[in-house]
């Protein structure tokens, strides 16, 4: 398949999608829609395939980088006239594939099936076709006596007899790369829209003899295209189920797949649970057998192996294996949690450190800090981190206890094994294996609150 190359045509405005973005860098379950149409050209064909954009695309120059090739179409004057765009990458023998950079269903699979059919039966050119019941708007598969495909007629320039035709052209070809040249050199825009069709090239290269073949494609899912934002949700939604599929079939029990979303970027490893409401997006990596109860949000984090998360948020951080998350905790941007802890209601975490074993059960804000081994935060302890100009940090060393209701005003540190008694707002260092008490004495005064009473 080496001498295969792929074009993904996305030089269309997309004005239905009535956005400042292009309509291809929209995303689909954590994907552009153009990127999922690259990912699998690139999967068939095993090079970066050429995307066709218009002009003032640096939006989508920045979202892909120098994953793709890049050939620029400076006028929208049909799909004929994109794949002319891209004539610098023409050159040479062997196959070319081309296809829409809208079809985000579009599955590396249909590809290869049918840049093979081409190769395997040296033909001039095949294309990919669907038969439908309502064909309108879709260019129409006319064949020859043979069965060969003689040309595609476009809705608009259809006579009766060929809007009657059911087989449609999906936009997606296979095409010998020479021939291609020579058709694309003989395009003339000859029709209703005035358009160079790239539909024409077909009628050209067969009526020079050679064979051109339709391979069906199986789902009706795998070709539909995005123009406006109910298509994108619908489509959103076929991707995700197909990535929840798959996750089924590798391992994963999902509740309720239906209300889960994981984007393609994410890793899930085997028997891990799911509850419904879950929203798994970017680089996150969740460890063989850990458990997602009901509600989160884990966005470019990893959460180790058997571990458990319910109704939090967990974002550019990692959790170790068997620590319990939630309900209600929320890990912030750099958060390192380690093994066996407990990060536990109405806990908010952000740039810190919790080492194995330490618990930070209830109504805790931990930023900026660092906690040791098997250390235990009360209810309610705050890092005090921010003094209005600068952030500055905690260092509570291990086997520690800090009481209910402290503030660590940073920087400070706790020294190991060392003791905070509740209430105390401690400003100094602690030593290690020390008491620190710092708060008020308690006074108490006999019968006071009676004699208030009584007067
Ligand atoms: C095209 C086919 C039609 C087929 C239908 C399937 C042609 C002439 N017709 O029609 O037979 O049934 O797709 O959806 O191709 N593009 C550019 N630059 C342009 C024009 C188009 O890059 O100047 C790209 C578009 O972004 C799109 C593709 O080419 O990815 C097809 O163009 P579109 O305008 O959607 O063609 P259709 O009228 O849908
Ligand atoms: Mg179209």
């Amino acid at each position: 398949m080496n001498n295969t190359i792929a074009i993904v045509l996305a030089a269309g405005e997309g004005k239905r999608m009535k956005s400042n973005t292009p309509k291809i860098l929209h995303k689909a379950a954590g994907k552009a829609l153009s990127e999922w149409v690259v990912d699998a050209a690139a999967e068939a064909t095993g090079q970066p395939p050429v995307l066709v954009i218009g002009k003032n695309a640096d939006m989508t120059r920045d979202y892909f980088g120098e994953r793709v090739l890049y050939a620029v179409q400076s006028e929208p004057l049909g799909s004929g006239h994109a794949v002319m765009a891209a004539s610098e990458h023409l050159t040479g023998d062997g196959y070319v594939i081309v296809v829409a950079g809208d079809m985000p269903l579009i599955q590396a699979q249909t590809l290869i099936r049918l840049s093979k059919t081409a190769a395997d039966n040296r033909l001039g050119a095949c294309l990919l076709t669907a038969a439908v019941d309502d064909a309108t708007g879709y260019g129409r598969v006319i064949r020859g006596e043979d069965g060969g495909v003689q040309r595609i007629v476009e809705h608009r320039d259809a006579t009766e007899e060929q809007k009657a035709v059911r087989e449609i052209n999906l936009s997606i070809y296979c095409f010998d790369r020479a021939l291609l040249r020579e058709a694309l050199a003989s395009l003339k825009p000859n029709n209703v829209q005035g358009e160079y069709y790239l539909t024409d090239c077909i009628e050209y290269i067969s009526a020079k003899g050679k064979r051109i073949e339709a391979v069906s494609c199986g789902s009706a899912d795998e070709w539909m295209g995005v123009n406006d934002r109910v298509q994108l949700a619908d489509a959103a939604k076929k991707l995700r189920r197909r990535i929840n599929n798959n996750l089924m079939l590798s391992g994963v029990t999902m509740m309720d797949p239906d209300s889960t979303y994981i984007e393609a970027t994410v890793t899930v490893g085997q028997d891990v649970t799911i509850y419904p409401g879950v929203t798994l997006e970017g680089q996150t990596v969740i460890e063989q057998g850990a458990v997602l109860y009901p509600g989160s949000r884990i966005a470019d984090s990893t959460i180790g192996a058997g571990s458990t998360v319910q109704n939090s948020v967990i974002l550019s951080s990692t959790v170790g294996e068997h620590t319990t998350i939630g309900p209600y905790a929320y890990l912030r941007p750099g958060s390192q949690v380690g093994n066996g802890c407990r990060v536990g209601d109405f806990v908010e975490v952000k740039n810190a450190q919790i080492k194995d074993g330490a618990k930070v059960s209830h109504l805790t804000y931990i930023g900026d800090g660092e906690i040791g081994e098997k250390t235990n935060i009360g209810c309610g302890v705050v890092f005090v981190n921010y003094d209005g100009k600068k952030k500055s940090k905690t260092i509570v060393g291990k086997n520690a206890f800090v009481g209910c209701n402290v503030n660590l005003v940073a920087p400070v540190s706790v020294g190991d094994g060392a003791y905070i008694a509740a209430g105390s707002t401690v400003t100094k260092n602690v030593e290690e294996d020390a008491l620190c008490i710092a708060r008020s004495r308690q006074t108490v005064i006999e019968g006071w609150a009676k004699r208030r009473r009584d007067e």
